[in-house]
């Protein structure tokens, strides 16, 4: 590797992604597994990281792949994990806040529209926020502070969303034939928890600084992965390279945000979003 490339290593480092089983998990494990990395898997479910740790193995070294099972918005479950890295011989150098709980919306053509602000259910409110941002506090607060303690320092990087930046345009997510108050919305929660992690990250960037620790956001648009045609063309409409973004193309910045190619880097939202929101 050249010099600007050896930024890029994280060769005898250890990463903790949250939520790792789902759609850009994935894509955020093998990004660092890419760049020498040993990266800790957790999700809720067995299964599901189970086959993430498969498919992963395909691109890379199966020793660097570690799975837990490990609930975000649970710290008993956090610590749990912290510990068993411990004795695993395992510093935690990177942590990346990316689980989340992102309900589909599609309308349930029920009595009433739950997504909607009028309706939404305090129950899906304090879910979501438990996973989305109370989650990305404890684990901040379990792995940060480890990080912090031993002076060793480290990174922490937030997975928020262009919907950090401005709300969400109610209008992509509309269903033919139902009534205005029947319309499916891109929930509240969404924006709440999103806004949150960037303010989280500003705060993180902040309180271990002398200790080496250092926090940003990514900001990912909407990712292609076989919405319907209709909501495509309607959101790539709203996007000056007039498309969403493909599941892979995240990645380059994922290593970019967790190794040292990003050192002077602290504090900041990084917003990939094709220009939607320049327009
Ligand atoms: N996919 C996109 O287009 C997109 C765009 C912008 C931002 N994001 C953000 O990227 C992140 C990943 O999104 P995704 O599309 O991969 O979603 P996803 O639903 O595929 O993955 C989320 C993962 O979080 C896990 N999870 C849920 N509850 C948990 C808990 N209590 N503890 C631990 N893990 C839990 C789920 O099991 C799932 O594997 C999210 O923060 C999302 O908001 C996604």
């Amino acid at each position: 590797m050249g010099k600007a490339l050896n930024k890029f290593d994280l060769t005898g480092k250890t990463v903790v992604i949250t939520g790792a089983a789902g759609l850009l998990g994935r894509e955020h494990a093998a990004a660092l597994l890419g760049i020498g990395a040993t990266v800790v898997l957790t999700d809720i479910g067995e299964a599901a990281l189970a086959s993430a740790r498969l498919a992963l193995a395909r691109e890379a070294d199966d020793a660097r792949i570690v799975t837990h099972v490990m609930d975000v918005s649970r710290l008993e479950s956090i610590k749990h994990v912290a510990d068993q890295l411990l004795v695993a011989g395992l510093r935690v150098d990177v942590l990346v806040n990316n689980a989340a709980i992102d309900p589909k919306v599609e309308g349930d053509l029920g009595v009433r529209e739950t997504s909607r602000l009028e309706n939404f259910p305090l129950g899906q409110w304090n879910l979501q926020i438990a996973v989305g941002l109370t989650g990305a506090f404890l684990c901040s607060q379990v792995f940060g502070t480890a990080m912090a303690q031993d002076g060793k320092g480290g990174v922490i990087l937030n997975i928020a969303s262009d919907l950090s930046m401005f709300s969400p345009d109610q209008r992509l997510y509309r269903k033919p034939g139902l009534p205005d108050d029947m319309q499916p919305v891109k929930p509240v929660t969404y924006s709440v928890i999103k806004a949150g992690l960037v303010g989280m990250t500003k705060y993180l960037a902040t309180y271990w600084v002398e200790r080496g620790v250092r926090a940003n956001a990514l900001s990912p648009g909407g990712v292609f992965n076989g919405q319907g045609e209709d909501f495509v063309q309607r959101l790539s409409a709203l996007i000056p390279m007039g498309r969403m973004a493909q599941l892979d193309e995240y990645r380059s910045a994922v290593q970019f945000l967790c190794s040292d190619a990003s050192s002077y880097l602290n504090g900041q939202n990084i917003v990939m979003d094709g220009g939607r929101s320049t327009w």
